[in-house]
């Protein structure tokens, strides 16, 4: 073949999509910041408001309720609108969430704010993947869901970093407001992407979706081949709720998604994102060594995420979730037994901090990325929005569970009780993963619709074990 000939436009192509997909990507970006920010300006929100620890857990978690709400929406909006102008959109409010909330003049304000700023982030967590999986070549797209979750990592360290650098003067207000910086770096970005090819043929706007495709992939071969792939999945359209409602497996893969997200969320994962800094003060730590230490986890985190993509295919998915879950049990069972021995000492502080930072690398290379892999992975073309749009709307309603009870949990059954409890949830959830989530390593998701459909157990529509 003339490679040598094609090359300039082949690599124009390849530029134009890697550059196409890491701005969408910069969604997940937001989604980091988001989850990130809040954590470094709680106690000082608290001392200038002289609110209660309730009110607190309300600030936090009109952030989780805005998402669930978003992301509920976005199915309709991504459809009506088009991704883009949704990932626009989405874009905007964010800027205007993220400054709201930096000029907060109540706590009611700053409730509304950071509702403002969930929905923004809903709408994105649901829009990009979508995203990313329409316009992104086949050989990547494993890669770029990786990259995703990488981002959501990246923007939680990022967050973590600058209410380190604003703790030494308290300045809650900069922590909060200056996320609208690199939110305007995502608006711009979202301006100059281009459509969705796939959205555009749903409308039937077939010769835009061809010039974006061509642009994309400056193959006409591929262009012909990709056209009439997206043409012949359209025609089996999208009929996720009417699925939802006559057909059994269906419902059985919806609800498996649902599981996952709920079970990733009640690791306990979010208790340490919003809170890192109060559980260190409750170790003993001082402001600088509570905000430092907090900063250790966000790049724990971001670092451990780089494993999980190289493993989770050579692996596989269940024996990294066993594994995860594990780990998470028995650090979290630790901090828990150290905050009912007691921190008192150096060695007792840095031992609580070692296990939590164990139980971030548990999750960061299990739970975290792969509960989003799966939730893609089983559930069936005609229904796959509406599957992943349930699934990521219970990720955020059992985030805001999370954070809306933590606070309360430590001051009703205590600290060492309340890490027990997320560490026996852990332990639960090896046994969940034994029974009902199946190995979708190397399997293609054809496989795995047809076996769902034809009523296989859960456990068993991915790989089947060896007899
Ligand atoms: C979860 C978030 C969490 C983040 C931490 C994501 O997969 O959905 O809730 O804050 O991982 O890295």
């Amino acid at each position: 073949m003339n490679a040598i000939a094609l090359a300039p436009a082949a690599a124009r192509a390849r530029a134009t999509t890697l550059l196409t997909c890491a701005l969408a990507a910069l969604a997940g970006l937001m989604f980091g910041l988001d989850i990130g920010v809040i954590s470094g300006a709680t106690a000082f929100v608290q001392a200038e408001f002289a609110i209660d620890d309730r009110t607190i857990e309300w600030i936090v978690s009109a952030m989780m309720l805005g998402a669930a709400l978003g992301a509920a929406g976005a199915g309709w909006l991504s459809a009506a609108l088009g991704r883009k102008r949704s990932l626009v959109l989405s874009a905007a409010l964010f800027v205007a969430g993220s400054l709201l909330c930096g000029l907060a003049w109540s706590p009611a304000a700053l409730v509304g704010a950071r509702l403002a700023l969930g929905l923004a982030i809903g709408v994105a967590t649901f829009t990009a993947p979508m995203y990313l999986a329409e316009v992104a070549p086949e050989h990547i797209r494993g890669a770029m869901i990786g990259t995703y979750q990488l981002m959501i990592t990246l923007g939680i360290f990022v967050a973590f970093l600058s209410d380190l650098a604003f703790s030494y003067t308290g300045a809650w207000r900069w922590m909060l407001g200056i996320i609208a910086i690199p939110g305007a770096l995502f608006l711009l970005g979202m301006l100059v992407l281009p459509e969705s090819p796939r959205w555009l043929l749903l409308r039937g706007r077939r010769e835009e979706a061809a010039t974006i495709l061509s642009r994309l992939r400056g193959d006409d071969a591929v262009v012909a081949r990709e056209m009439a792939g997206i043409q012949a999945q359209l025609e089996a359209p999208q009929h996720g709720w009417n699925l939802f409602r006559r057909n059994r497996n269906f419902r059985r893969s919806v609800a498996l998604g649902v599981a996952l997200q709920v079970m990733q969320q009640l690791t306990g994962i979010n208790v340490i994102m919003y809170y890192a800094p109060r559980i260190f003060a409750g170790v003993g730590f001082g402001t600088s060594a509570q905000m430092w230490t907090t900063a250790i986890v966000g790049l724990t985190n971001l670092l451990a995420t780089f494993i999980a993509i190289a493993l989770v295919d050579r692996l596989g998915r269940k024996p990294i979730l066993y594994a995860g879950f594990a780990v998470m049990a028995v650090s979290l069972g630790a901090v828990g037994s150290m905050m009912y021995l007691g921190t008192d000492t150096p060695a007792a502080q840095w031992f609580t901090v070692a296990m939590l930072l164990v139980f971030i690398v548990g999750f960061a290379t299990s739970a975290g990325p792969l509960v989003w892999t799966l939730c893609s992975e089983v559930q069936p073309l005609r229904g796959r929005d509406f599957g992943i749009a349930c699934s990521t709307f219970v990720n955020w309603t059992a985030n805001m569970l999370v954070g809306a009870t933590f606070l309360s949990l430590l001051n009703g059954i205590g600290h060492a009780a309340t890490f027990w409890l997320y560490a026996g949830l852990n332990l639960a959830f090896i046994l969940v993963t034994a029974l009902w989530v199946p190995e979708t390593r190397g399997v293609t998701l054809e496989q795995i619709e047809r076996k769902l459909m034809a009523g296989h157990r859960l456990r068993d529509i991915g790989r089947c074990r060896r007899p």
